[in-house]
């Protein structure tokens, strides 16, 4: 019977070695170590038998069960380890990665500043946090200027002795800083977020973004305005469209012009976006003023330039046909996924 029980161990050690699955794992299991396998059958004779040889059989039959098992283990081990390697198998199809995209306002926005950079503009970057002199006093706008009223503005609590600090109502609040700083003839779009004291609804927000545009040099006149927006705004609707000047007020440009654009949505023809106008009001420009030319250290006598602010989020919105300017803030991945 010992060789019986020897048989069975070289057996097993053989068989072992080509189990690579756990299918035949299993049998191998059930083959020796199971409740009807070989090494019960063995049992079930050793029991029978006297009590001298029954001790002596007895333990080298778990010798050869221990054997057995262990064989078992460290098969095991092997097989679900080799289970593992699989999953970094180099052929096996990847999963998709889930990742997310450019919200369409800032997809605009290197939009936007391609399309200048094309017409020879530079883009230069402010800073949302400004002093009262940058967004009003340098734009010939002073204290208890009723024209103040125009902005509602967010003013910060702290202050130091020379300044009171505010969110920009407007990116004008960089234009003295950039005409001061940049070698003459100027272009250059500035773009950024703006904030304004107010009630929101579908065309209001408290915090917005502003294109402005600076041009001081040779041929900077509202005829070469009127060019640039002609062709920037064809580049960016994918039309022609007609682009007319109404007279306006600002107080850092003279003569000031409200910008209307021919409706996007019905070519002129009157719908409701455009309230039957036929246009859009779209931007503010104008001649810098002298007072803001003089108030950055060029000489007005031999220079001008025009200025104007343009509204992306109302670009974004005729281009899209979106009808309320507060979603682009919600963060609903309804809107955000359209785009
Ligand atoms: N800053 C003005 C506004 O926010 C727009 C503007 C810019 C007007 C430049 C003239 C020149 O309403």
């Amino acid at each position: 019977m010992k060789e019986e029980l020897d048989n069975i161990l070289n057996e097993a050690r053989k068989i072992i070695e080509e189990i690579n699955s756990e299918n035949s794992l299993e049998n191998f299991r059930i083959r020796f170590l199971g409740r009807k396998g070989l090494l019960k059958e063995i049992l079930d004779k050793i029991v029978k038998l006297e009590e001298k040889e029954r001790r002596e059989l007895g333990e080298y039959f778990n010798y050869v069960k221990n054997e057995i098992e262990k064989l078992y283990e460290v098969a095991k081990e092997r097989i679900i380890t080799s289970k593992k390697e699989i999953k970094f198998d180099i052929h096996h199809p990847g999963e998709k990665i889930r990742k997310g995209h450019i919200h369409i306002l800032n997809q605009a926005i290197k939009e936007i500043k391609e399309i200048f950079m094309k017409l020879g503009f530079d883009i230069e970057r402010g800073r949302e946090l400004v002093t009262e002199y940058e967004n009003f006093d340098s734009l010939n706008i002073p204290p208890n200027h009723p024209s103040r009223d125009l902005w509602d503005t967010l003013w910060l609590k702290f202050e130091d002795k020379n300044n009171k600090y505010l969110l920009r109502t407007h990116t004008s609040a960089h234009q003295v800083e950039v005409l001061k700083n940049k070698p003459l003839p100027i272009r250059v779009v500035i773009p950024g977020k703006v904030f304004r004291h107010e009630a929101t609804d579908q065309r209001h927000e408290i915090q917005f973004h502003q294109l402005e545009g600076l041009a001081v040099g040779e041929h900077a006149d509202l005829r070469e305005l009127k060019g640039v927006l002609k062709i920037f705004f064809k580049e960016f609707f994918g039309t022609e469209l007609e682009v007319i000047f109404r007279t306006s007020y600002f107080p850092f440009t003279e003569p000031s012009v409200e910008i209307d654009l021919e409706c996007v949505l019905c070519k002129g023809k009157g719908c409701n976006v455009c309230k039957n106008s036929g246009y859009l009001e779209i931007a503010g420009a104008g001649m810098i003023h002298p007072f803001v030319l003089k108030e950055a250290g060029i000489d007005t006598n031999k220079y001008f330039g025009y200025a104007f602010g343009l509204g992306i989020e109302r670009i974004i919105m005729l281009r899209h046909n979106i009808n309320d300017v507060r979603l682009f803030n919600s963060g609903d991945l309804r809107f955000i996924k359209q785009f």
